[in-house]
C-alpha cells in the first residue's frame, strides 16, 4: 500500500514571558492551532525546565512534548514572536526582533501609543522610542487593513478592547454627545501570575473593588483610539470583582437624537454585521460565562432611559479577546490565516 504524505509547512512562533498568565493562554490556544508551531518559549525563573512542569494544564499536548524554557531572549529565532511581558520590558526585547526582520505581537502597553508623552504620562517611565517600522493597534473590528500590512502589533488592553467595541457603532455614526463613560469589572487574572496583597484570596473574595478611579492606564488609550473614528471625551472606572477570567462594562452615553433600542440594535447588527468574533445579543444581556474561554465579544444591553441615556454592555474573557485570543487574531490577519484559526472555543457556560 503506498500511503501519500503531504507536508505542510507550519510558520515558527515564539513566546517571550510564556510563563505568564498570557504566555500561558497563548500555550492553550496555539496547542490546536493547525498552521503554526510553538518553538521557543523564555522565562527568566524556569529556563531549562519543560513546558509541562510550569504548566501541568498541556500536559498531553503532542505538538509541546520537546518544549522547554530558554532563559536567553536573544537565542530566539521564529517567524513570529509574542511578547508577553510587562510594559517596559517589551521595549528592552522588541526592537531586537524588528532589526531582523521579524514580525512581532506585543500584548503590553509599549506600543500603543503614538503620542510617546501620553504614554510617559499614564505608565510612569521613559519610553526608548518607536521603532521605524508599520506599527498597527491590534483591534481587528477597526483595524484590520493596517493589522494586515504592519511589522509590529500592538495587541490592546484588555479593558479598552471591551469599552472601544461597546461604544464604537454610537461613536461612529456621531449618536452620542461626547462624554462617555465606561463602568468595568475585572477578574483577578488581569493582574498577572504574580500574587499580590490585593490579589490575596481572602480581600478579593465577597468585595468589588473600584481602584484607580478616575486614573486609569488604559482610559487615555479608549480615548485616542475612539477619536479616529469620532469625537469622545472618555471617564473611567474600573473595579476588581471576585472572578478568575472576564470584564463586564457597561457603557454610558446621551443621545443625540431620539432613537428607540431597536434603531441602536440595527446600528451595531449593520456594524458588526461580518464581524465573526463580535456577537450581538438583541434581546438579552450579556453573561461573563458566555465568554470565558473564548475569543468572543459579546455586546448587549442596548436600553435608552428617559433621560435619553443609551446603556450597552459587553463580556470578553480578558486573557482571550482581551489579550492571547486577539493576539492570534491578529497574528492570523498578519499571516493569511484563516482568521478564526485556533479561536473556535466556546465558552464555559455555567
Ligand atoms: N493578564 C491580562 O489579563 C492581560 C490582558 C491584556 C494585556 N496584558 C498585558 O500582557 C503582558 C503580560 O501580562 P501577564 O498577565 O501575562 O503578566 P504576568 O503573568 O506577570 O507574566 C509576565 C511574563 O513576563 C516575563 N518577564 C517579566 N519580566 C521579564 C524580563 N525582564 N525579561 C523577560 N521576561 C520577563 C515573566 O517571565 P519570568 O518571570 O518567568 O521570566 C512572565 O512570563 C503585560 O504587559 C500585561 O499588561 C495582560
Amino acid at each position: 500500500m503506498i500511503t501519500k504524505k503531504i507536508l505542510v509547512m507550519l510558520m515558527d512562533v515564539a513566546i517571550v514571558g510564556a510563563t505568564g498568565y498570557t504566555g500561558a493562554e497563548l500555550l492553550r490556544l496555539l496547542a490546536r492551532h493547525d498552521d503554526v508551531d510553538v518553538c521557543y518559549i523564555t522565562s527568566r525563573r524556569e529556563a531549562g525546565k519543560h513546558v509541562f512542569k510550569v504548566h501541568p494544564h498541556l500536559k498531553g499536548v503532542d505538538k509541546y512534548k520537546e518544549l522547554y524554557f530558554v532563559g536567553d531572549v536573544d537565542k530566539v529565532d521564529a517567524d513570529i514572536v509574542f511578547t508577553a511581558t510587562p510594559h517596559g520590558v517589551s521595549m528592552s526585547v522588541v526592537p531586537k526582533f524588528l532589526e531582523r526582520g521579524v514580525r512581532v505581537i506585543d500584548l503590553s502597553g509599549d506600543y500603543r501609543f503614538e503620542d510617546l508623552s501620553l504614554y510617559e504620562k499614564y505608565y510612569n517611565i521613559k519610553h526608548v522610542g518607536l521603532p521605524d517600522v508599520k506599527i498597527a493597534y491590534g483591534l481587528p473590528e477597526l483595524n484590520r487593513e493596517n493589522i494586515k500590512k504592519a511589522q509590529l502589533v500592538a495587541n490592546p488592553g484588555c479593558f479598552p478592547t471591551g469599552a472601544i467595541l461597546a461604544i464604537a457603532p454610537l461613536v461612529k455614526e456621531g449618536l452620542i454627545e461626547e462624554r462617555v463613560i465606561f463602568d468595568s469589572k475585572t477578574g483577578v487574572s488581569g493582574a498577572g501570575v504574580n500574587p499580590t496583597e490585593t490579589t490575596h484570596f481572602p480581600n478579593v473574595n465577597e468585595n468589588i473593588t473600584p481602584y484607580k478611579i478616575t486614573k486609569h492606564r488604559h482610559a487615555p488609550e479608549i480615548e485616542k483610539e475612539l477619536n479616529k473614528i469620532g469625537r469622545v471625551k472618555v471617564s473611567f472606572t474600573p473595579h476588581l470583582a471576585p472572578i478568575t477570567r472576564g470584564i463586564l462594562t457597561t457603557a454610558h452615553a446621551f443621545l443625540t437624537e431620539d432613537i428607540s433600542d431597536n434603531d441602536i440594535i440595527d446600528i451595531y447588527n449593520e456594524f458588526y454585521g461580518r464581524e465573526f468574533f463580535v456577537r450581538i445579543f438583541s434581546d438579552d444581556i450579556p453573561r461573563l460565562t458566555y465568554v470565558r474561554g473564548t475569543n468572543f465579544c459579546d455586546i448587549g444591553g442596548f436600553e435608552v432611559d428617559c433621560h435619553g441615556r443609551v446603556v450597552v454592555v459587553s463580556c470578553i474573557d480578558n486573557l482571550v479577546k482581551g489579550a492571547s485570543g486577539q493576539a492570534i487574531q491578529n497574528m492570523n490577519i498578519m499571516c493569511g490565516f484563516r482568521e478564526e484559526e485556533g479561536l473556535l472555543d466556546i465558552g464555559l457556560n455555567p
